[in-house]
C-alpha cells in the first residue's frame, strides 16, 4: 500500500532534515509537512525539495483539533512522524504555558485523530513520536539513560515532553494504537535556530559578541549530528518494533565549556583570526534555573536490534556546521530579526 506520511514540525531544525531525507529517498511516499511556522519554523530550510511531486506543505496548528481531524480526512494518512513541539528549555522557563498546549494538547489531538480515523484498520499504520533524553532528568558524573530509566523531568519543556510520551504509550496500551517512541540526545548541525548553544555561539563569535556560558560551563551534553538523528528516525520508522521505545545518542559527551573552547579554535581558523581571539569572548553568566547537570544516552538497544550507529564524527560534524553557518549568512540574517533581538535582550539581560 502506498504510504501517505504526515510529518509534523517539518519546517523546524530536525524536521527539515527528516522531510528532506524522506522526500528524496522515498519518491513513492506522499509526504505532507504540517507546520505552524512559529519563530522556529522556516520554509527556507526546505527550498531544495519544495517543488518535488511527492511533497506538500500544510500550514496549521496541532492545537487546533478540528483542523487536525479535517487534515486526516483530507489525506487519509497511513503514518505520522510527530516532531512539532516547542523545543527550547529557556523559553519554557519564561513561558511554560505554550509548551503545555503544543507539546501535550497538540500531541493528544494527533493521537485522537489517528485513533479515530484509523479505527480498527491499524495494519501498516504507525504513529512515531519523536522525544528527548531530557525526560529522564539529570545524571550525576556517572551512568547512562537506558529505555527503562524512570522518567524524572525537571523543566517545563521536559515535563511537557514526558507527558506527551506517557500519552503516546497510553494510547498503545489502551487503544492498541501502533506507536514507536524515540528519545534522542542533543542535536547539532545546519538549520538550527540560533537560540540553542552551538548556533548561538557561532553567531556571536562571528559578530564579536560575548558567548554566554551558563554557570561554570560544567554541564555535560551528548551531541549527535542532526543527519544521524534523521537516519535513525528513518530506520526506526521502517524497522522499529511497535510499542517500543528506543534511545538515540552520539556517545559523545562534552562539558559546555570544553565544547565552546573547541568551537572557538575552529572559528579562529575559519575566520582567519589569531589563535585565542574568539575564546576571549567567553563570558560566564547566571545559570539556567534547574539546569540539568548531565545527559548521556546508552543507545545499545537501537545499535544491537537495528544495527544503527552514528556516522559523523563530532570534530568533522562541527566543522561542517560552522561552514554552513558562515556560508548561509542570508538564512542567519533573516532569522536575526527584530523578534530574535527582542528575545535575546530579554533572555540575557537578567544576569
Ligand atoms: P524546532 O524548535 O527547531 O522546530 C519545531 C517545529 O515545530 C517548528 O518548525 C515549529 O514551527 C513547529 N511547531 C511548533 N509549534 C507548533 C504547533 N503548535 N503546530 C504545528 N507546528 C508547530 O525543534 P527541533 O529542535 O527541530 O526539535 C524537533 C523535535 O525533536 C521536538 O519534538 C523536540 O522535542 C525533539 N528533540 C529535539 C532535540 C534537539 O536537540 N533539538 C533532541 C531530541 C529531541
Ligand atoms: O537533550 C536534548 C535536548 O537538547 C532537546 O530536547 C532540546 O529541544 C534541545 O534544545 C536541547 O536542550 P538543551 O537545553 O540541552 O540545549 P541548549 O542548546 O539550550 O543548551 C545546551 C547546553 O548549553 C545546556 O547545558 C545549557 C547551555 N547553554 C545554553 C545556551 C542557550 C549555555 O551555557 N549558554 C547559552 O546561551
Amino acid at each position: 500500500m502506498k504510504k501517505v506520511l504526515l510529518i509534523t514540525g517539518g519546517a523546524g531544525f530536525i524536521g527539515s532534515h527528516v522531510v528532506r531525507r524522506f522526500v528524496n529517498q522515498y519518491p513513492d511516499y506522499q509526504i505532507i509537512n504540517l507546520d505552524k511556522l512559529t519563530y522556529a519554523g522556516n520554509l527556507e530550510n526546505l527550498k531544495d525539495v519544495d517543488k518535488k511531486d511527492n511533497y506538500t506543505f500544510e500550514k496549521g496548528d496541532i492545537i487546533d483539533r478540528d483542523f487536525i481531524f479535517d487534515l486526516f480526512k483530507k489525506y487519509n494518512f497511513t503514518d505520522v512522524i510527530h516532531l512539532a513541539a516547542e523545543s527550547h528549555v529557556d523559553r519554557s522557563i519564561s513561558n511554560p504555558t505554550e509548551f503545555i498546549y503544543t507539546n501535550i494538547v497538540g500531541t493528544v489531538n494527533l493521537l485522537n485523530a489517528a485513533r479515530e480515523l484509523w479505527g480498527k484498520n491499524q495494519e501498516n499504520k504507525l504513529f512515531y513520536h519523536i522525544s528527548t533524553d531530557e525526560v529522564y532528568g539529570s545524571l550525576g558524573k556517572e551512568g547512562y539513560f537506558v529505555e527503562s530509566t524512570p522518567y524524572n523531568p525537571r523543566s517545563p519543556y521536559s515535563s511537557s515532553k514526558a507527558s506527551s510520551d506517557h500519552l503516546v504509550r497510553a494510547y498503545y496500551h489502551t487503544f492498541n494504537l501502533p506507536i514507536v517512541i524515540s528519545n534522542c540526545s542533543n542535536n547539532y548541525g545546519p538549520n538550527q535556530f540560533p537560540e540553542k548553544l552551538i548556533p548561538l555561539a557561532i553567531n556571536n563569535i562571528k559578530n564579536n559578541k560575548k558567548i554566554p556560558v551558563y554557570g561554570k560551563g560544567e554541564n555535560v551534553r551528548d551531541w549527535l549530528y542532526v543527519e544521524d538523528h534523521a537516519g535513525a528516525i528513518d530506520l526506526m520508522f521502517h524497522k522499529g518494533k511497535t510499542g517500543e521505545t528506543y534511545n538515540i545518542g552520539g556517545n559523545n559527551e562534552w562539558r559546555n565549556i570544553d565544547l565552546i573552547h573547541h568551537l572557538c579554535k575552529v572559528m579562529d581558523r575559519k575566520l582567519g583570526r589569531d589563535p585565542g581571539t574568539s575564546a576571549k569572548l567567553i563570558t560566564f553568566v547566571k545559570d539556567r534555573a534547574g539546569h540539568d547537570l548531565r545527559y548521556a544516552i546508552d543507545s545499545g538497544k537501537i545499535r544491537k536490534e537495528l544495527g544503527w550507529k552514528p556516522s559523523v564524527n563530532f570534530e568533522k560534524g562541527l566543522e561542517k556546521t560552522v561552514e554552513w553557518y558562515l556560508e548561509n549568512t542570508e538564512w542567519l540574517n533573516r532569522i536575526i530579526s527584530g523578534k530574535y533581538e527582542e528575545y535575546y535582550s530579554q533572555q540575557y539581560v537578567k544576569r
